[in-house]
């Protein structure tokens, strides 16, 4: 039997995603990316070699099966045509992706918003990638976005973009206090480019409807960011601007909820933030840098350092509740190899008061104090251990702990950034 999985990070985003979609993808029919944009930054290493992702899912690398970026992406076509472009030694990516033709565009106008909106917030910015995905997905829920499907009219492009950069650039030029963009200029990219990629621009709905009448084929869906990320259900305001929930899944593909049959969590061993907002098991001492250094906690995408701390129970709690997670895969497990104890926050404590479960409520989560439980460190390498086995006692202490503390299963376990350095307790694609 064939499964399709949803692949979700449960923290605040680069769990490892794209190292274990990368993994899975090899028996996978189709990979497909529904939510987020370039704002993604998804490591695959192979053989030592590096590949890092942003639009294209992270089944680009096998030779068989699709890759499908779904309706729900924001697509920068830019960005796009230099990802494939960066890819071209590698892999013809023009015959393995398939674009949908509604997905909402990102334009140079988004970025500037984007840009100029975080200069406005000043001590409140929220460290965005300055990608343009939040004004974008503003103007699709507006219902005033460009869809891939307008490129194909010229004219009703034209219209499009002149009406959406007027109404960017008017609130660039007076509101933001800000250099406006060539409306001109925009059409003449937006149109060019389109006509460059137009082959792969599809209806990816009825594509995966179609793999997925063959009950032998497995579709993989790409989580972008993290569980804490999301619009609803994270840190609000301190999140991105999709929701990034397993339910996403469908929405942002057009197959239904019914045809998901596993949601597969991703989560390090410890937890990583990138950008501003509250984060409670935050580090800020040697051990925090020890970790940022060993687990090279540099963003993908933007460079960014990433804030470190330990693993935090009540968020994963949240994380599994929202997405109706079956079961982890805890990634980076060899980076705490090195520490003399290793603590997971087991509860907050929120003016005297214990939470199990991290409160929907951004200024409560501000306030919460961890509470944490100590476990001795097991001080022997589990770098690129790939038998459960092999991994010392005091790991295999601290990953049953995290199992009990959550009720869920943990399936897989990484032990470095190579695609085969994984221990993989269940076949997920044929369980
Ligand atoms: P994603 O956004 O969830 O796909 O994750 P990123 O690629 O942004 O960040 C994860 C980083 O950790 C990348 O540099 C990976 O190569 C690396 N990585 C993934 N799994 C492991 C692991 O088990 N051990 C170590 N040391 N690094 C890992
Ligand atoms: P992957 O898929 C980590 C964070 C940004 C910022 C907030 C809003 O690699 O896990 P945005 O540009 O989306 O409006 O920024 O979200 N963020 C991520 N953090 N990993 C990501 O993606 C992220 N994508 C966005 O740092 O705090
Ligand atoms: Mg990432």
């Amino acid at each position: 039997m064939a499964n399709n999985i949803v692949v979700i990070g449960t923290q605040w985003g680069d769990e490892g995603k794209g190292k274990i979609v990368d993994l899975l993808a090899s028996r996978c029919a189709a990979v497909a990316r529904f939510q987020g944009g370039h704002n993604a930054g998804h490591t695959l290493v192979l053989n030592g070699k590096k590949t890092v992702l942003h639009l294209i899912p992270s089944g680009i690398l096998h030779e068989t099966g699709m890759c499908y970026i779904g309706n729900g992406v924001v697509l920068s076509l830019e960005a796009l045509e230099k990802e494939i472009e960066e890819l071209a030694d590698v892999v013809d990516v023009f015959s393995k992706l398939r674009i949908s033709n509604t997905c909402a565009l990102i334009l140079p106008t988004h970025i500037a918003l984007d840009n100029a909106r975080e200069i406005q917030r000043g001590a409140k910015a929220i460290g965005t990638t300055g990608r343009g995905i939040g004004p974008a997905y503003e103007d699709k829920i507006a219902r005033r976005a460009v869809k891939l499907s307008d490129c194909a009219n010229s004219k009703i492009l034209k219209e499009k973009i002149t009406q959406l950069a007027d109404y960017h650039n008017f609130l660039l030029e007076n509101y933001y206090q800000q250099p406006t963009l060539s409306v001109e200029k925009i059409y003449q990219e937006v149109q060019d480019s389109y006509n460059r990629i137009k082959e792969i621009v599809t209806d990816v709905s009825v594509s995966l409807a179609n793999i997925n009448s063959n009950p032998d084929n497995s579709i993989l869906f790409e989580g972008a960011q993290g569980a804490m990320l999301d619009i609803d259900h994270g840190t609000y305001p301190y999140v991105t601007s999709s929701n990034t929930a397993a339910a996403s899944a469908a929405t942002g593909t057009g197959l239904g909820p019914k045809d998901i049959d596993h949601v597969l969590g991703i989560a390090k061993a410890y937890t990583t933030r990138v950008g501003s907002g509250p984060f409670p098991t935050e580090l800020f001492d040697d051990i925090g840098q020890k970790i940022a250094t060993i687990g090279n906690e540099i963003g993908a995408s933007t460079g960014r350092a990433r804030r470190c701390g330990w693993f935090d129970v009540p968020v994963m709690r949240r994380a599994i509740m929202n997405s109706s997670v079956d079961s982890l895969c805890i990634t980076k497990l060899d980076v705490l190899d090195t520490l003399q104890e290793v603590k997971i926050c087991v509860a907050y404590d929120l003016h005297g008061t214990r939470l199990d479960i991290a409160p929907n409520n951004p200024d409560d989560f501000a306030r919460c104090q961890p509470i944490y439980e100590i476990y001795e460190g097991w001080l022997s390498t589990t770098a690129s251990v790939r038998e459960y086995d092999e991994l010392p006692e005091k790991a295999r202490d601290y990953l049953l702990a995290i199992e009990e503390l959550l009720g869920v299963k943990i399936d897989m376990i990484s032990t470095s950034p190579d695609r085969n350095d994984t221990i993989i307790l269940k076949d997920l694609i044929t369980e």
